[in-house]
């Protein structure tokens, strides 16, 4: 059974809703303390009020689509504040169908900024040395099913997420002599606010056991986190019912 103490700290982003929530949540639930970042403070108290234990659970509101190149920093600072971090859920990103024909430069770099970019460089910060626990500590990144099988109008999603896959899988393999590991977890259509924007009209009859919950991810990406998945690095986990 996985079990967390309150020193192990994780960061989480994207608490306020769907998949991060639920992944701090679970991590909370568990036993550990949980930084939880997001832009919306009213909903990362709503999830806080939610938890078990609330009194280890850390509010921190920031955009992280903003500023990228100071990630590292930042996350130092939290490390300042908190202490150091036994892992990083970047679960944080947005969602967009869009056909190629109506694609914007300006607006597809912005979706990078947030799916891309933004783990990238909290991944950076996160594991350099001074900020984690070393030996056991990992990374789980929510990519997207999407960004291995794509559907017309993924563009710019798929893109965001496929990149994200290739660039972890090089970035585990880089820290595996560190002891250092770092997944990828691909949902596909998840039951969420995004869900609701990216429109279920997709999955129509492609389930057979019904849409995803966000709890279904968080399990997925606990375990990675924890010591259970001492050997797993550089792997990317589709979670779809099967459907792709
Ligand atoms: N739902 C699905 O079907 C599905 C499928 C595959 C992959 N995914 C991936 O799963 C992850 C979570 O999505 P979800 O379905 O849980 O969606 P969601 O409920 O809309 O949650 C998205 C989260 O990202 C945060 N966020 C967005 N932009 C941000 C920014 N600039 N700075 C900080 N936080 C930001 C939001 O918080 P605030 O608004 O409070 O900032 C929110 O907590 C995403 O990476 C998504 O691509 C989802």
């Amino acid at each position: 059974m996985i079990q967390f103490t309150k020193e192990q700290r994780f960061i989480v982003t994207g608490a306020s809703s769907g998949i991060g929530e639920a992944v701090a949540l679970r991590l909370n639930e568990l036993g550990a303390s949980v930084i939880a970042i997001a832009r919306n403070e009213e909903r990362l108290l709503g999830m806080k009020t939610k938890s078990k234990h609330p009194e280890n659970i850390y509010i921190e509101i920031k955009d992280l689509a903003e500023n990228i190149e100071q990630l590292p920093s930042y996350v130092k600072e939290l490390k300042d504040k908190y202490g150091k971090f036994q892992g990083l859920a970047n679960c944080a990103g947005v969602g967009r169908i869009l056909p190629l024909k109506s694609i914007d430069f300006t607006e597809m770099q912005k979706l990078f900024n947030i799916n891309y970019f933004s783990p990238v460089f909290m991944t950076k910060g996160f594991t350099d040395k001074r900020n984690n626990n070393g030996k056991g500590s990992s990374v789980v990144c929510i990519a997207s099913s999407g960004g291995v099988h794509c559907d017309p109008g993924m563009t710019e999603y798929a893109g965001s997420k496929g990149a994200l896959i290739a660039t972890m899988q090089a970035i585990a393999r880089e820290l595996a002599p560190s002891y250092i590991r770092v997944n990828c977890v691909s949902p596909s259509l998840i039951s969420t606010n995004m869900a609701d924007e990216i429109s279920r009209s997709f999955a129509e009859g492609k389930y057979p056991m019904g849409i995803g919950k966000p709890q279904y991810v968080a399990n997925t990406v606990v375990f990675l986190l924890s010591k259970q998945a001492e050997w797993i690095t550089a792997q990317n986990y589709i979670i779809d019912c099967g459907a792709i």
